[in-house]
């Protein structure tokens, strides 16, 4: 009774990859992607599930990350201004896939057990964060210093920075949680 039957691997089913393409064009389009599907469908489910879940203030850390995969998107389109809607990479749609089966359940499994749902949450987005600060963007800012695109790999230099911030934050958000009664 009462049991969270919801795993970390399952919610961590709803992170997407961002693949380095052959040239820094289509390794920014799956970058950009990734990062709008993080700021537009991924952190606002999980806000909303801390909202449901009675965590107001964890809630607005979900939207405050949120907030900024988009600036993220935004600094790395001002190098591709032609680049409009890049096409929905395979592993975002899988991604979002996962998350609205994900929603089916979610509502009920907050209800039952809304501490381990958002900690589960947090673990994913810290993992998250993790992955992509420590091998992927490492990779793509790699890319662009051999190709000589200097100004690309100092934009996910920052990058790289911010989203080890983001880990930093949930890691601290996950510590409140944890010792609250
Ligand atoms: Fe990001
Ligand atoms: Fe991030």
């Amino acid at each position: 009774m009462n049991k969270c039957d919801i795993t970390e691997d399952t919610i961590y089913q709803c992170f997407a990859a961002a693949m380095q393409g052959n040239n820094l064009t289509s390794t920014a389009k799956s970058f950009v992607d990734v990062e709008e599907y993080e700021n537009q469908v991924m952190y606002p489910e999980f806000s909303r599930w801390a909202r449901k879940a009675g965590y107001p203030k964890i809630a607005e850390l979900f939207l405050k990350v949120a907030g900024e995969e988009k600036l993220h998107a935004t600094w790395l389109r001002k190098m591709y201004e032609n680049m409009g809607i890049p096409p929905r990479g395979e592993d975002t749609q899988r991604a979002i896939d996962a998350l609205e089966t994900i929603r089916k359940n979610s509502d009920t499994l907050i209800e039952a057990d809304p501490k381990t749902v958002i900690e589960k949450a947090l673990k994913v987005a810290i993992k998250v964060e993790q992955r992509e600060y420590r091998d992927i963007y490492p990779s793509f800012r790699d890319q662009a210093i051999q190709a000589g695109q200097h100004e690309a790999a100092e934009i996910y230099q920052k990058v790289i920075n911010s989203e080890e911030q983001h880990a930093q934050w949930f890691e601290a958000a996950l510590k409140e949680l944890e010792v609250a009664a």
